[in-house]
């Protein structure tokens, strides 16, 4: 599998994810699960491999900069900029189902369920480490890695402030 996705493995934007939070594991965990569990779903349901493991690569990408509904279309937009074709650009965009635009293709659909896979076994993760300590430990590395951090605090500052709590 790795093959498929041996550029974007190197490419910085990628790279840089290793050092972000998601799901309290690390991005790039959570994007090379998707990719993984999208390669073995793709064979299964007969769509093509390539499309959906770039696609389960990139889904995630920039996804601070947009909303639940919004960050597929951010990261297809990345995709594209990248000259990622149409097919993985769309399947990037519909990850998100129900949230965001419905899957159009098989590709697609492919990626969608792969990302709710490799979610709920984040999620398993993160709540069994929570009683290894495991969890806190990847947290507090995170949160000092992460550049989004400090963003988010300000964030939330200035949120508390509009809504007055
Ligand atoms: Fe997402
Ligand atoms: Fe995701």
């Amino acid at each position: 599998m790795v093959h498929i996705i041996s550029d974007l493995l190197l490419h910085p934007k990628v790279v840089e994810t290793r050092s972000h939070m998601h799901h309290s594991i690390s991005k790039h965990d959570h994007l090379l699960r998707s990719a993984r569990i999208s390669y073995k779903l793709a064979r299964v349901m007969r769509a093509d491999v390539r499309t959906c493991v770039r696609a389960a690569m990139i889904h995630d990408i920039d996804s601070r900069m947009g909303t639940l509904r919004t960050h597929g279309r951010i990261a297809a937009t990345w995709a594209a900029s990248q000259g990622e074709n149409h097919a993985v650009c769309h399947a990037i965009e519909t990850h998100m189902y129900p949230i965001g635009p419905v899957p159009r293709t098989r590709e697609a659909w492919v990626v969608s369920l792969a990302d709710k896979a490799a979610s709920l076994t984040d999620l398993t993760i993160c709540v069994t480490g929570m009683l290894t300590g495991r969890t806190w430990d990847r947290r507090r590395v995170l949160r000092a890695t992460d550049p989004y951090y400090p963003v988010r605090k300000r964030r939330l500052r200035r949120h508390r402030r509009v809504v007055g709590r």
